[in-house]
């Protein structure tokens, strides 16, 4: 888990030139004194990370059941501020990093529309951004651009006062820190059937433009025999981007539109949201793929043990009435964010040995 090189700013000569770079090729930039500094890709993760920070967050739940548990979390990080700059609509990212925040003592601001900030008398977004790190020390920041978050930490990075970026959704492109809490939920749920490795997993409905189901494809090159079934209607398959990943770190994926014929072969269901925001015309009802729904009458149909998953918000994808049911995961799935923002966060600022000495 140490991530050795140090970034090497000098070699890169610009923006343009580093954004089309690779995204292995520049993993180190993003690392400092050997561990992760910013957090803007799933593929940034190794599995001794992925183990790590699961350890934590559960380290972290347990302790904030009690009040002296949760008190010493609280100060922590009583000297540490975080901006949360999300300008693409978001609850629960949102709230559950405000929330992180909070667990462990920092202030927070917030900035949640453009609308609202110098954006509009004309400031470009980096000197907006430059300006937030003169008052914080991290930066969580929602964008509907795919390299928003990326070149806010290029830019910072390249100031006298760095400080850490987290990628809280990057347009159509990745979700990493989604992708951390879908893991977290996923190593949970399994936990008495030998954990994530060797399981089928199912991924339901806009895989071209849905960054939750990219960013956790990414991260399936950590785990032992992982297959995954891209279910989706022709004009929202995956993206090839993460097919050609797939096939490089030899990982098995199929594609189908027959969403019944693999309800029974899966351990885990993952659903999510047509991403109408990013279609360009308003033509018809997008939300209307019922064969891409998961209603209750298909609860038969799953094994015993298959959990659902939802990154939510749901439209109409999963009925209310699949709720009741203990293999529906994702209000659990939706509070595992928290604790492992919160993870993430102690982590970042170095704190995470105090929260394992309270176990030790
Ligand atoms: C997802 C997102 O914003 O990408 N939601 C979330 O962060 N929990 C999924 C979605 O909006 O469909």
């Amino acid at each position: 888990m140490e991530y050795h090189k140090e970034k090497t700013i000098q070699n890169y000569q610009g923006w343009d030139e580093f954004y089309n770079l690779e995204v292995s090729d520049k993993l180190d930039f993003f690392c400092k004194e050997r561990k992760l500094f910013d957090i803007i890709f799933a593929q940034q993760f190794d599995r001794p990370f992925l183990n790590y920070i699961c350890h934590l967050a559960n380290q972290i739940r347990i302790l904030a059941k009690t009040r002296m548990g949760s008190d010493k979390l609280s100060r922590l990080l009583v000297h540490k501020r975080a901006m949360l700059y999300f300008v693409q609509p978001s609850t629960r990212t949102f709230i559950s990093f405000l929330n992180a925040c909070h667990i462990l003592g920092m202030k927070t601001s917030e900035i949640r529309g453009t609308t609202t900030s110098s954006e509009v008398k004309g400031e470009s977004p980096e000197d907006t951004i430059r300006t937030f790190a003169s008052y914080v020390d991290l930066i969580i920041a929602r964008h509907p651009e795919a390299g928003f978050a990326e070149k806010t930490a290029w830019v910072l990075n390249q100031t006298n006062r760095p400080v850490s970026v987290v990628n809280g959704g990057s347009g159509p492109d990745q979700h990493p820190t989604q992708a951390l809490l879908d893991i977290y939920t996923l190593e949970r749920s399994f936990e008495r059937i030998g954990g994530l490795d060797g399981k089928k997993i199912a991924m339901v409905g806009d895989l071209k433009r849905g960054r939750t189901v990219r960013s956790l494809s990414y991260l399936m090159k950590n785990y032992e025999n992982v297959t995954l079934y891209f279910v989706a209607p022709d004009i929202f398959k995956m993206r090839d981007d993460i097919k050609s990943f797939l096939d490089k770190h030899a990982i098995k994926f199929y594609e189908t539109d027959d969403f019944e014929s693999i309800m029974p072969v899966v351990d885990a269901i993952y659903m999510t949201r047509i991403q109408k925001e990013y279609s360009s015309a308003p033509t018809k009802e997008t939300d209307a793929y019922p064969d891409f729904h998961f209603t209750a009458s298909h609860l038969d149909n799953i094994q015993s043990h298959c959990i659902i998953m939802h990154p939510l918000p749901r439209r109409y994808e999963i009925e209310v009435a699949v709720d009741k049911d203990p293999r529906a995961v994702y209000w659990r799935q939706e509070r595992n964010g928290m604790w492992m923002r919160t993870a993430l966060i102690a982590y970042l600022f170095g704190v995470e040995n105090e929260i394992a000495n309270e176990f030790s």
